[in-house]
């Protein structure tokens, strides 16, 4: 029946809906079971002892520059986050979102450089980036800059410099990429600076800006209610924890879902929080415009769509291929902010009307039997 609603069908059914392509029956025995084996996972982790399972559902009604996803996969343990993100979204008029091209930081940390190693290092660039570029292992990566703005050096205290080099790193989010050119580069700086490499990491810092803005259609007060809540996250910090927290309840249930670094997300997400003017505050903001209530999410999202988990989870990868129809990175990060910014709003428009308990207790009243080793 094809216009019964998806919270009427039972999770095969569902799975179909959200991703109908040929292989679907296969991707609903994968999804079923989890999708990791015991294989997998002990190829993955040390030490492994079995693979720990959590619900996958897809939120609805999302139009994100005017594209219609018939669902957006969603790992979350807790109630009422997919069915919220789904209820924001239908009120959403006009969701745009986008995201920038990846920028990774490889850092070097060099102690006790000779007091000419800025000069130095300042002569030895075009070296220094060529040896980068070389270790890169993909031709879809390179410097951000060349060869003479690639690199940059700052003395943090009187031993100690940063060194530091950008990476567009494409698709992939990056991390061994630039690891490993952090790594293989070091001795090079070491000769230049005549100091010794400590810290050869890349930064999660600011990796991918992703933006979403809409209007959404809810009554003037709804809406003053709204703008005054959003006043209040930006006066209180404890406040703003919880709202961004909301947020975060959209962002890592589709991070997850898609295989993605979700403590990168985290970190990079509350550094940005917190170098807002005046301290820490909201990532989105809400006001009124042209009589409308207008909401806007800024914030990292360091995504990836190749490497990491993504090819090696077949649950990530038919949420990625088989439901969002295999995004590019940028997309998967608008497709993130949008989800961020409807969970938000839906969050804060349950907050300054009925309170958020009513649906949330609703949810959790379909509890799920104890763990069988869970003493009574
Ligand atoms: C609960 O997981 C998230 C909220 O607390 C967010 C908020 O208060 O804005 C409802």
């Amino acid at each position: 029946m094809p216009g019964r609603k998806l919270r009427e069908m039972a999770p095969r059914e569902r799975l179909r809906r959200a991703a109908p392509g040929r292989r679907w029956e296969e991707a609903a025995e994968t999804v079923a079971r989890g999708g990791m084996s015991i294989r997998d996972a002990d190829a993955l982790v040390e030490n492994a002892v079995g693979v720990y399972g959590m619900p996958l559902g897809v939120a609805t009604n999302f139009r994100i520059n005017g594209r219609a996803y018939v669902a957006i996969p969603m790992a979350t343990e807790e109630p009422s986050v997919i069915a919220a993100a789904s209820a924001g979204a239908k009120l959403a008029v006009d969701v745009r979102a986008h995201a920038d091209g990846p920028r990774v930081a490889g850092q070097i940390q060099i102690m006790n450089p000779r007091g000419d190693a800025v000069e130095a290092l300042g002569m030895r660039k075009e070296e220094i980036v060529g040896m980068v570029r070389e270790s890169l292992p993909s031709t879809h990566m390179d410097v951000v800059g060349g060869a003479s703005g690639g690199v940059s050096c700052t003395m943090l205290a009187e031993d100690m410099l940063k060194v530091e080099f950008f990476v567009d790193t494409g698709d992939a989010m990056g991390a061994n990429a630039v690891n490993t050119a952090c790594e293989r580069v070091a001795p090079l700086i070491e000769d230049v600076t005549g100091g010794t490499a400590l810290l050869r990491i890349l930064s999660n810092h600011m990796q991918r800006m992703a933006r979403a803005e809409s209007y959404f259609d809810v009554p003037g007060d709804v809406a003053a209610g709204i703008v005054n809540a959003y006043r209040f996250a930006s006066l209180d910090v404890p406040r703003a924890v919880t709202h961004n927290k909301g947020i975060m309840n959209g962002v890592i249930a589709v991070a997850t879902a898609t295989g993605q670094d979700t403590r990168a997300m985290e970190a990079g997400a509350h550094a940005h929080a917190s170098s807002m003017e005046g301290g820490y505050g909201p990532l989105s903001k809400w006001e009124i415009r042209d009589n409308g209530l207008y909401g806007s999410l800024s914030m990292p999202l360091a995504v990836g769509t190749v490497g990491g988990l993504t090819g090696r989870h077949p649950v990530a990868s038919i949420c990625l291929n088989d439901m969002l129809g295999g995004p590019d990175a940028r997309e998967l990060a608008g497709v993130m902010a949008a989800v961020g910014l409807c969970q938000n709003f839906a969050a804060l428009r349950a907050l300054v009307t009925d309170g958020i308990q009513k649906g949330h207790m609703r949810l959790h009243s379909r509890r799920l039997p104890a763990a069988p080793h869970a003493s009574p």
